[in-house]
């Protein structure tokens, strides 16, 4: 079964979210299809219960604790408290804007982990990266995984090279493909791919061999076009 992400970053208010979401369930209520498997990470303050009856609800970042010290995060106490068990970690944003750091990353897989949680991890490249050939690149992804269970049986790896991202342009189709099978040497996870997914390259996207989903930012900020994207993924399914 696909995979279909939503990644809303910090885009869209509360109510915003509560009204999307609201007609998100009820067209595909009226679907009547096979539906992929479908997430919904808003920002935190537009966290939701996860109670829809088509998709869940995801947070995009959280600290690894249960509560406590940690001024600006949530720990797992006030996911819980929402029904939510599935997270975000590693996203290219959290690495470059914040400074996480591969160990920092690998200390909130392995909590949410021992938590049970559904964990798109993302990991991905820069073009300089990219640039200096397969070997390199296979290198840099290998390292990004290093320090977290790729067996974990609820683990999505969301592989979005940085270059692709909010470029409105994304990775070529050889290129996705065949990183997309390089990483099936580093981890048997699903794979998804993210940057620049829209309803017009989301179809041949999820038509590829190694690929099990994507992962949507600004694309996903419209409604009709997540569903656009969504009925790619049916057909895929
Ligand atoms: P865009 O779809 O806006 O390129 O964002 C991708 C992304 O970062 C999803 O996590």
């Amino acid at each position: 079964m696909s995979i279909i992400a939503a990644n809303f970053k910090a885009n869209l208010t509360r109510a915003q979210v509560l009204d999307y979401a609201k007609k998100l369930d009820s067209i595909l209520h009226s679907m009547h299809a096979d539906l992929p498997q479908i997430d919904i990470f808003p920002s935190n303050s537009a966290l939701l219960d996860d109670k829809f009856t088509h998709f869940h609800i995801g947070a995009q970042n959280a600290y690894f604790a249960p509560n406590g010290s940690f001024t600006g995060e949530i720990g797992l106490l006030q996911l819980q408290e929402f029904g939510i068990n599935r997270l975000i970690i590693g996203h290219s944003e959290r690495r470059t804007l914040f400074g996480e750091s591969d160990e920092f990353i690998a200390q909130k897989f392995r909590f949410y982990a021992e938590a049970g949680f559904e964990i798109f991890y993302c990991i991905g490249e820069d073009l300089g990266t990219r640039q200096k050939g397969e070997q390199h690149l296979k290198d840099f992804l290998s390292a990004q995984l290093k320090g977290i269970n790729t067996t974990y049986p609820k683990l999505i790896v969301a592989y979005e090279p940085i270059w692709a991202i909010g470029t409105g342009v994304s990775a070529k189709i050889e290129q996705i493909e065949s990183t997309m099978e390089t990483l099936t040497q580093l981890t048997d996870a699903p794979l998804i791919y993210g940057g620049s997914v829209n309803e017009v390259n989301a179809r041949e996207i999820l038509s590829l061999k190694f690929v099990s989903g994507v992962l949507v930012g600004s694309a996903s900020l419209e409604l009709q076009s997540f569903v656009e994207i969504i009925k790619a993924g049916i057909n895929e399914a």
